[in-house]
């Protein structure tokens, strides 16, 4: 028998990442091919002609498990039983603005939609945030949310930063992405993430495994040509890969984009794979020294039962040196920074 339909609402649903998101979920990308859902899709009014648009396409897709498309401009009808929101709309830097003015009118978006989460939202719902900049945004939709969800129901998108990292070692080390395990993005969604390779490894043959570094170190010459590639070249190309990306293609990503949140809410619902973790920024409760409180990406494993309240776990006890401690340290400082102007406005409760 058909399970019931799953609500999934996608806020900025005329935007970018909305339209390249709606269409996989509907195909059963996300919560996979025996999960009937429906669309929830939040517009501001200016850009309610193109979500209703995106709505047309999809009745004519005709895709079985999509049961019905709603569009509004109301946050309350939007989120009504909502089991997984995914925070896309956010206002976009404009020329001149300060990075202060940012956060202030993101806090204005995601103040609100946080308290209709915590009104009206299904008792088990997650929530991640793809709107920049991601992690304070959640902060904020988080504390706006409670008491009445709690914090851990909130995450960050990360994942992008994540299967970018897997991509860049894979085409370096000439290897299929899939080979590639537990790489870790750690601090913020921005240019002063950690993306980290410590305990990556990669496959060899049907089941051995070898070090990610121990691999580039013998295809660059020597360890020390491994980790100057990893200092000078993989770490900057991922963290500033969505400038890239922006300055290539003259708009920020978007399919891949909308392909990580799709990644972020399939592994926390049905699980992560095997034994390998992913990224995600999530609540610390002071995990690796991180300030309890701030939404930071860690390594994260889901056993699959998100659908009962789980979701994603922090993966504990791994070893950080000197470096990895200190490249950690700088962004998790960008955090407490980002955190304490938006605690200056007041919307943190
Ligand atoms: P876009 O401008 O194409 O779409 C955003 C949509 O959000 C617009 O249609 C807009 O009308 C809508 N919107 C604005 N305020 C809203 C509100 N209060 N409620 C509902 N909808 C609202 O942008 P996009 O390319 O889809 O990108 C969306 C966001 O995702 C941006 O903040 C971007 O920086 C971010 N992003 C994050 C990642 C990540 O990895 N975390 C990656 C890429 C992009
Ligand atoms: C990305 O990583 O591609 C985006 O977050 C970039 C941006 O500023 O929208």
């Amino acid at each position: 028998m058909a399970s019931a339909p799953t609500t999934v609402t996608i806020t900025g649903g005329g935007g970018q990442i909305g339209y390249a998101l709606m269409f996989r979920i509907a195909a059963g990308d996300m919560l996979g091919p025996d999960r009937p859902v429906r669309l929830r899709l939040l517009e501001i009014p200016q850009g309610m002609k193109a979500a209703e648009g995106a709505a047309l396409e999809l009745q004519d897709c005709a895709f079985p498990l999509l049961q019905d498309v709603e569009v509004t401009d109301d946050p309350l009808t939007a989120f009504n039983s909502a089991r997984i929101a995914m925070l896309v709309g956010a206002r976009p830097r404009s020329a001149g603005m300060e990075r202060a003015d940012l956060l202030a009118a993101n806090a204005g978006i995601f103040g609100p939609q946080g308290k209709a989460i915590g009104a009206v939202a299904d008792d088990d719902v997650r929530v991640v945030v793809v709107g920049n900049p991601a992690n304070t945004n959640a902060l904020i939709a988080a504390a706006s949310a409670a008491p009445h969800v709690p914090s851990e129901r909130f995450s960050a998108l990360t994942r992008l930063d994540h299967n970018r990292a897997v991509g860049q070692l894979a085409a370096a080390l000439q290897v299929a992405a899939g080979d590639i395990d537990d790489v870790t993005i750690w601090g913020n969604h921005s240019a002063s993430q950690f993306p980290d390779v410590t305990h990556a490894s990669v496959r060899e043959g049907v089941i051995d495994r070898m070090p990610v570094l121990e691999a580039l170190a013998e295809r660059l010459g020597g360890e020390r040509q491994a980790l100057a590639w990893l200092d000078d070249t993989f770490i900057p190309r991922v963290a500033k890969r969505g400038a890239e990306i922006i300055e290539v293609r003259g708009s920020s990503s978007v399919a891949s984009a909308a392909n990580a949140a799709i990644d972020h809410v399939r592994d926390e619902q049905l699980g992560t794979p095997g034994r390998a973790w992913t990224s995600a920024a999530v609540i610390s409760r002071g995990e690796y020294g991180v300030p309890e409180g701030l939404v930071c990406s860690f390594p994260v494993r889901s056993d699959g039962t998100g659908l009962l309240g789980e979701g994603y776990q922090i993966v504990e006890g791994l070893d950080l040196d000197d470096r990895a401690q200190r490249l950690l340290a700088a962004s998790v400082d960008e955090l407490v920074a980002e955190r304490d102007a938006v605690r200056a406005l007041g919307v943190l409760g």
